[in-house]
């Protein structure tokens, strides 16, 4: 018990010096995070996969509440994608519960907290009582005006692309007008991210170097920081790293 004690104060400790070199006022606006590792968390402690997403639970929760204390605005989780259903039908189905567990549990501490949750991706694709659950969560926090907590579902960055096209299809058949000039502002305002701004800061965790259909035209300026963590033992810590070396970067859109 003692010993747990004192790496659990070790620990404390060591995020309470990290937060202490984050500068305030220099937060990224908006954080995204590709979530990756829950399988390999699992595998390797002879575990099966679903126990490696329900460890991850615990990373949501931890991120998500030290997003909202730190300031940030914008915070986006990816939680399922389009290609995501290719998976065993038990894995997938034992996503949809643990996400209908974590909405239900988590709606009241959002609220708390003034978190405002939003759906990211084509909801309506979604089995009908994970649609019910997240609607619930979705009208409880509309008012909420912290950190925006995006859960990226059924979401493809290609898929976002093509219904935002759809969109502007459906806008000019509407209007009958000419066509409006095609230009970033036109695009960004159909994306399911409309009205955001773009991610600053893109966190990918267990070492791999991809961007796995993620905010595609979103994270065209995005700082990118990779962490060999797998995402149930990402916690507060590997937030504040990320964020730290974030801050020690300059960004130049291109410019010099
Ligand atoms: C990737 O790990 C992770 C996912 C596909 C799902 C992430 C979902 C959660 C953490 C739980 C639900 C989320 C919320 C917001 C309540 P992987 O299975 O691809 O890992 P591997 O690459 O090691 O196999």
């Amino acid at each position: 018990m003692g010993t747990t004690n004192h790496i659990f104060d070790r620990m404390k400790q060591r995020e309470e010096e990290l937060l202490s070199h984050i500068n305030r006022e220099e937060l990224p606006q908006h954080i995204a995070i590709i979530m990756d590792g829950n399988g390999r968390w699992a595998e390797r402690r002879g575990l099966r996969r679903v126990d490696g997403h329900r460890a991850g639970i615990k990373a949501v929760r931890e991120v998500v509440e030290a997003a909202a204390r730190l300031g940030v605005k914008i915070l986006t989780l990816y939680a399922f994608s389009v290609e995501n259903w290719k998976r065993p039908p038990d894995e997938v189905s034992t996503l949809m519960s643990l996400l209908r567990k974590y909405i239900k549990k988590e709606t009241p501490t959002l609220l708390n907290n003034n978190i405002k949750l939003s759906v990211l991706g084509r909801m309506e694709g979604l089995p009908q009582v994970v649609q019910s659950d997240l609607r619930r969560a979705l009208e409880a926090t509309h008012h909420c005006t912290g950190l925006l907590f995006n859960i990226a579902l059924n979401y493809g960055g290609r898929t976002e692309l093509i219904d935002a096209f759809r969109k502007i299809w459906q806008q000019l058949e509407n209007t009958k007008g000419t066509a409006p000039p095609i230009d970033e502002e036109l695009i960004a305002n159909n994306l399911y991210t409309a009205g955001q701004p773009d991610p600053d800061l893109l966190i990918r965790t267990s070492g791999e170097m991809r961007l796995s259909n993620f905010l595609l035209w979103q994270i065209a300026y995005s700082e990118l920081w990779v962490t060999e963590t797998l995402w149930p033992d990402f916690r507060c810590k590997e937030l504040y790293e990320a964020i730290i070396s974030y801050q020690k970067r300059e960004r130049r859109f291109g410019g010099v």
